[in-house]
This record gives structure tokens, sequence and C-alpha cells, in this order.
């Protein structure tokens, strides 16, 4: 894997400052766009209504760039299912990269209207505000999701099943207003869609948790971890610089045509098994010892069973090059599980 920072060609397309709006920019991976654009000297409008993410991340991107960094930083708390806030913060952009939704499969099932407003509603507000804005490269978070029921491994761009959540819908819809926005308004339109993405600041609370943080909160808390199945089923797991670098180079690169999708991810799968013992082993570098053994359990309605990218596309039209494989990111991301874990065990 190549290092990021030796990423000489995305320095190059950073060198002149630009103005971006990054929507979902208190969650975890809008965070970590933020704190990158910041820290490359660019000019940031950041939106989020704190639905799901969390002040603490803002902070910490303001505690990790300089004063005159911190300067280019405009936060916006708001909503963007409220059209007028999303004009607001589109005022003058170059790109807008889309992050914020409702994410989680489970929680659209148990509540498909409010993932519906902010997936759909909220997505066609940010869209129609970009292009208001002088048809800002409007580049958006789509998701694996969309491969629905398709057996096809790997996933390639153009061959989708039918979605299996109300969450699938959502993401899918996405695509089609955004293809529909390129056509009818000669927008230019990227959609990422992400597989699986990890890394510091993804959220370990709650029941909508993903499975890398849960699992990282359940055993440095040396409690059960569950395996919903048999252990076999497999993710395609992406460290979050990864995606970082997908959503930059999106922004910059030549497109083909007004719309295109991209997969980002590494193009390898993980199975749930081999993922508890990456983490086991991880945490194991740092002294903590976990001795459980997993429980499983039955398998999740909504889930796929397997998912795997085939990411020659964004490779080549991106040239999108992972730096991180699935153990270098758990690596990576691991100091930031202990450190703030610890702390709130300390201060509760
Ligand atoms: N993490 C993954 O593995 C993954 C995979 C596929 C797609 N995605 C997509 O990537 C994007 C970012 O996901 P994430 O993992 O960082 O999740 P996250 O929950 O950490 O971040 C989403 C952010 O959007 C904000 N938000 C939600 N609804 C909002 C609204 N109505 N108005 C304003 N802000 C709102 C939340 O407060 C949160 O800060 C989402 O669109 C998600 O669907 C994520």
């Amino acid at each position: 894997m190549k290092d990021f920072n030796m990423l000489d060609d995305l320095e190059i397309i950073l060198n002149t400052p630009k103005s971006w709006l990054i929507t979902g920019a208190a969650g975890f991976i809008g965070s970590n766009i933020v704190e990158y654009l910041l820290k490359h000297d660019q000019n940031v409008v950041g939106l989020d209504n704190f639905s799901t993410g969390h002040r603490s991340n803002i902070d910490e991107i303001n505690d990790s760039v300089t004063v005159s960094q911190r300067e280019r930083f405009n936060f916006i708390e708001g909503d963007i299912k409220d059209y007028n806030i999303c004009l607001k913060a589109s005022h003058n952009i170059d790109f807008c990269l889309h992050q914020a939704a409702l994410g989680s499969v489970p929680r659209s099932i148990s509540d498909p209207l409010a993932t519906n407003a902010s997936n759909i509603t909220g997505f066609l507000n940010v869209l129609s505000a970009s292009k208001e804005s002088g048809n800002a490269r409007f580049v958006f978070a789509a998701s694996s999701s969309t491969y629905g029921d398709s057996a096809q491994l790997p996933k390639i761009e153009d061959e989708i099943g039918r979605p299996l959540s109300p969450y699938a819908v959502t993401k899918y819809v996405n695509e089609l207003y955004a293809e529909v926005f390129s056509r009818t308004y000669h927008m230019e339109t990227v959609g990422l869609r992400y597989f699986n993405v990890f890394g510091a600041r993804q959220d370990p609370a709650g029941a909508y948790a993903a499975v890398i943080p849960k699992w990282i909160a359940s055993m440095i808390r040396n409690e059960d971890v569950f395996i919903n199945g048999d252990g076999k089923t497999s993710r395609d797991f992406c460290y979050v610089e990864n995606a970082v670098q997908a959503n930059i180079r999106a922004a910059h690169m030549e497109l083909k045509s007004n719309h295109e999708i991209y997969n980002v991810a590494v193009g390898h799968r993980t199975s749930l098994l081999d993922l508890f013992k990456h983490i086991k082993h991880s945490l194991g570098e740092h002294g903590i010892i976990y001795e459980k053994e997993p429980i499983y359990r039955d398998f999740r309605p909504g889930d796929v069973r397997h998912s795997q990218a085939n990411i020659d596309k964004a490779s080549i039209e991106l040239k999108y090059c992972p730096t991180h494989n699935i153990k270098q990111g758990i690596a990576e991301a691991m100091p930031w599980y202990i450190r703030n874990l610890s702390a709130k065990e300390l201060s509760s």
C-alpha cells in the first residue's frame, strides 16, 4: 500500500485554495474530510445538525489545525431538510462533498420515514442548492447497499440488484436524482459507493453502531462480542483515509461524463471471524488482551451476505489508490479508540 502522504498528485491538486461545503461535517467521514482539507489550507464550510454526529468531532478538528487553518473553517449547525440552510451553506462554493445522511440499515427498517426525510428530501435540498450556487461539482456519499440482492462478486458499478432495505432505496434514489440533475441542469455529479468505511471517530455507541467500533468498544470493556450469522459473512472494509482520498479526487478529476458512480473500497473482502481476529490482535499490541470467544446469533434482516468491490473504475478514472488495507487501518485507528473510550470510562 502506498503512503497517503506520498501521493504527490493530491498535494498538487490542493495547492490552490478552493471553497468546499462538507455536509455531515460532525460525523465520522465528514469530520475526517474537513480535517484533511483544513490541513491543506482549503476554505471549508461544514453543515451538520448533530443528529448522529458529535460536537467533540468539531472540537477535535479545531484542535488539530493551526489558528489560520481554523479561521478558514465556518461551521453551520443546521438541518439539510431545511432548504434555506442548504442555500446559505452553498453560497460561493466550488465543490460540495455531501456526506450528511442517516446511516444504518436497521435504523431505516425501524424508522423509514426519518431515513427518507434526511436521505432523500435532505439530499435533494443539498443537490438543488449546489445547482443554485453556480453548478458546483457535487460529490456524494453513495453506498454499496445499492448492490442489494445482486450475487455478483466483485461488485461492478453497472450491475446492481434490487434494494434490500429502506436505507438502500434512499441511496439508490440519490444516484437517480444526481443523474437526472446532471442531464437536466448540466451539473457535474459523482456518487462514491462506499463499502464499510471505518476509522477514528466512527461512533461506537448506540444500537446502530457499525461493527468495527462496536467490537473495539466491547473488547476494550471486556464485554461479549456478538457475530450476526455464522461468521463467514464478509465485507470490503475500507479505511477512512481511502475514502477521503476518493472524495478529493472525485472533486477534481476530469470526468468521462457529467455523472459518474465509483466504488470506494479496497477490493478485498474479510469475513467477520477474521475481522474479530484482526481487532483482537491489534488490541493485544496495546496490551489489551481479550480472551472471550465471540457469541453467534441470527443473521440480521436486510444484510447482504458478501460484499467486495471491483475498484478498477475509480483506479483508472480517478487515479484512486487505497493507501491502507484493513490491518493497517485498524492499527492506525486503534489509539483513537483506546484514548477516547478510556477517557469516557474514567469520566463516567
Ligand atoms: N460509514 C460507512 O461505512 C458508510 C458506508 C456507505 C455509505 N455511507 C454514507 O456516508 C455518509 C457519512 O456516513 P458516516 O459513516 O460518516 O455517518 P455519521 O452518522 O457519522 O455521519 C453522518 C452525519 O450527517 C449528519 N446528519 C444526518 N442527518 C442530517 C440532517 N438532516 N441535517 C444535517 N446533518 C445531518 C449527522 O449528524 C452526522 O454527523 C452517509 O451518507 C452514509 O450513508 C457510509
